[in-house]
């Protein structure tokens, strides 16, 4: 049967630097917590700085259950991120083709393309899986914005991965803000919150189900 691929087009300009959204985008701990009503497992069988091999359960639309998908990720370059995902047997096979260009400095745009392999008599359904798509995009990009505004605040004030804020942990070092701290991120990004099994896997299961806003709305540092 011939083999057809719907698309769908997404993007969105942000006041972030690229190198924050790729750690959005790598943090795969939060998919449990800030995307807890779409996703309520995730098991990384292998990464390093450049793949990420990965299984999710996952809460499509439509779909009435939670559908198993095999993720493969792929910095395909430093402005490109190609994920590759199979469900049901591999009969379903989607693909994503994520850009960031930077339109100004610490400044990045991103544009996601989404395809999705049907029968080519399918292809009646490329207005809806557009609709779906944009739709899901917005949805998934307004969850992650708390996260990334609050990564961006702490990063200025000093904060570092399992270390803290200089200044709070000491409260003999006066607070101070640098503004125009450079971000990085270095991949895989360390993690600490998968369950112990005896494999090289780790495993993050949602452990929340009500609220959206945990470990939000805390004031202001
Ligand atoms: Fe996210």
């Amino acid at each position: 049967m011939t083999k057809y691929f719907l698309h769908s087009t997404s993007s969105a300009k942000t006041e972030f630097p690229k190198e924050l959204l790729i750690w959005n985008y790598w943090d795969h701990e939060h998919i449990v917590g800030t995307h807890f009503e779409h996703y309520k497992k995730v098991n990384i069988i292998y990464e390093d700085d450049k793949v990420c091999f990965s299984e999710r359960w996952a809460k499509l639309p439509f779909v009435p259950f939670y559908l198993k998908t095999t993720d493969f990720c792929i910095m395909t370059n430093e402005n490109q991120m190609d994920v590759h995902h199979y469900a049901f047997f591999n009969l379903i096979y989607c693909k994503q083709k994520f850009n960031f260009e930077e339109y100004a400095p610490n400044k990045c745009k991103v544009t996601k393309h989404d395809y999705i392999q049907v029968p080519k008599f399918m292809k009646f359904l490329q207005p809806l899986f557009n609709k779906i798509m944009q739709k899901w995009f917005i949805n998934v990009w307004e969850e992650d914005m708390p996260m990334r505004i609050r990564r961006l605040r702490v990063w200025k004030l000093g904060f570092r991965d399992f270390h803290g804020i200089d200044y709070i942990n000491n409260p003999k070092l006066n607070k101070s803000i640098d503004k125009n701290r450079n971000y990085t991120v270095k991949l895989p990004i360390p993690k600490i919150t998968h369950i112990k099994n005896k494999s090289y896997e780790k495993t993050f299961l949602r452990i929340i189900n009500k609220s959206k806003h945990i470990g939000y709305g805390l004031p202001d540092l």
